[in-house]
């Protein structure tokens, strides 16, 4: 007899919340000075007319606080004529128009005149500077996903000034224009391509009429977590299926780098990759994002799915359009809230076990998780996954233990997907049973992981510890459970 594999174990997923069910009321989309940059007007919001840019008229800027723009008079181009002058390149773009156009109708040169075209493309402008999201700012920023399919657009055309070198002062910046995107020959490449062009065919096809928000956020104090109380959140693990698709709803993890996006825009394609090609609303980010810092993380919430994908890095394949009905909120967003969190990348597996590795995977997964403004209760469930455990090198079995405890704390309920690892689902199944049920809340968890550093780690000689994490745990536990000659009974402390 076969028996039926099992392929999710723990609470359902349907009992665990999602959005729009279980969000509160948002308030009111406004514009705060030093907080929150909208980039639409907002009183149109109402009737759901998000394409029209605010402030109306573009305001140039040149300055170490905003995207430097291509369309800024500043941008100049330098032109070799008799003298060397410096036209800005938007100048140089209405010349070569206008030169394109006498070429083809010489004997008209002397007579045509393009003021109204020149008037035409620097009264048309619908984005304003952008602000950079600056090493420990906590500032939103909110713009629709028409402009974002400009700023897209650009970057494709690999227009954004000082950005084609990373020794500028955009060193601390991921990539935004696409040329390692064209270079080399992988087959990776033209899948990469079409999921884009799938994209740019969408939004020119059909202007999607949402917005889109990108959050910088930072812990202002790391947690106490030895002395925290907080009982552990449901679990639903399972080994089908990903986080885009049975997570839809919950507060999706993005498995990032510390540059935003990772190598989307070069080689890289794994799964943060993946998800900015599907969502490219996502790769703006990387244009305003400086790179996140240990107490850091950036949420972006609105993104669409534009493609479907199979495969897996060297096996992924586009796979076709995607039309995606999520729900949209009272701020005419997606209802997908993607948070980037990076892991560290751990070349020595130990390495992760010590005291200060802990401590900065732990406050990093709850800067992510944790939305102090909320109240648990409107609070989504965690879909996340392997965190740093596939390019990074972590321990999928530590790193799942370290999410729960951040989402506990964070007040949220976890769906996780061991991504077709079924001993993992089990594994991290019966951990969290027995946390459960033995009533071993954050802090008891956080303090086991300290002994385990200090009586198995420390002292290991091989690259391996000889004892694994989960067996210690049991072992710990259990001892201290047993009962105990000296004062009669079964305390544990
Ligand atoms: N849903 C659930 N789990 C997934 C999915 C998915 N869609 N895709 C992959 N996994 P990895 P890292 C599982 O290596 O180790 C990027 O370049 C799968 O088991 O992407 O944190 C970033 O930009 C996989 O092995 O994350 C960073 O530079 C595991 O998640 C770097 O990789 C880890 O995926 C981050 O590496």
């Amino acid at each position: 007899v076969v028996k039926p594999k099992v392929k999710w174990l723990g609470t359902p997923i349907n009992d665990l919340k999602r959005m729009p069910e279980c969000g509160g009321l948002l308030p009111p989309l406004r514009n705060v000075p030093g907080q929150h940059t909208v980039m639409i007007q907002t009183d149109l919001l109402e009737s759901g007319n998000v394409s029209v840019a605010y402030p109306a008229k573009f305001k140039d800027t040149w300055d170490d606080v905003h995207v430097k723009m291509p369309c800024s008079s500043w941008n100049l181009f330098p032109v070799q004529d008799e003298v060397m002058v410096q036209l800005s390149v938007k100048e140089k773009l209405i010349r070569t128009f206008a030169n394109a156009i006498l070429k083809y109708s010489n004997s008209q040169a002397k007579k045509w005149d393009f003021t109204a075209l020149r008037l035409y493309c620097t009264k048309v402008n619908n984005i304003h500077p952008i602000p950079l999201l600056k090493r420990g700012m906590n500032h939103s920023i909110t713009m629709s996903q028409e402009q974002v399919a400009c700023l897209l657009a650009n970057a494709f055309f690999c227009t954004f000034p000082r950005r084609n070198s990373r020794r500028n002062e955009y060193g601390n910046y991921p990539d935004i224009n696409f040329f390692r995107l064209f270079e080399g020959s992988s087959p990776k490449k033209i899948e990469k391509l079409k999921t884009l062009m799938c994209y740019f065919k969408s939004v020119t096809e059909q202007k999607p009429s949402g917005l889109v928000t990108f959050t910088r956020k930072s812990l202002d104090k790391p947690l106490n977590w030895k002395s925290s109380q907080t009982r552990l959140t449901k679990l639903h693990i399972t080994c089908e299926g990903t986080i885009e698709d049975d997570g839809y709803g919950m507060l999706q993890v993005d498995f990032a780098n510390k540059f935003v996006g990772g190598g989307v825009t070069s080689s890289g394609l794994v799964q943060e990759e993946i998800r900015f090609l599907i969502n490219p609303e996502l790769i703006v980010s990387r244009l305003f994002t400086e790179a996140l810092d240990h107490n850091e993380c950036v949420i972006i919430t609105g993104t669409q799915q534009y493609s479907t994908y199979t495969g897996y890095a060297q096996t992924y394949q586009w796979d076709g359009s995607h039309q995606d009905t999520t729900p949209r909120d009272g701020w005419q967003r997606r209802c997908t809230e993607i948070v980037a969190i990076d892991a560290l990348q751990f070349k020595n597996f130990l390495e992760q076990f010590k005291p200060e590795k802990l401590n900065r995977e732990l406050n990093k997964a709850y800067c992510g998780f944790a939305r102090s403004e909320q109240r648990s209760q409107h609070l989504a469930a965690v879909a996340t996954g392997n965190w740093g455990c596939g390019v990074f090198g972590g321990d999928a079995r530590l790193k799942a233990l370290l999410q729960m405890l951040a989402a506990a704390e964070a007040g949220r309920d976890v769906a996780y997907f061991t991504f077709g690892d079924s001993q993992l689902m089990t594994d991290v199944h019966e951990m969290h049973s027995f946390l459960t049920e033995s009533e071993i809340g954050v802090g008891e968890v956080y303090d086991l992981l300290r002994q385990y550093n200090s009586s198995v780690c420390r002292s290991c000689l091989s690259r391996r510890p000889d004892v694994s994490l989960y067996s210690f745990i049991y072992q710990q536990v259990s001892s201290s459970l047993a009962p105990d000659d000296s004062d009669g009974g079964s305390a544990r402390h």
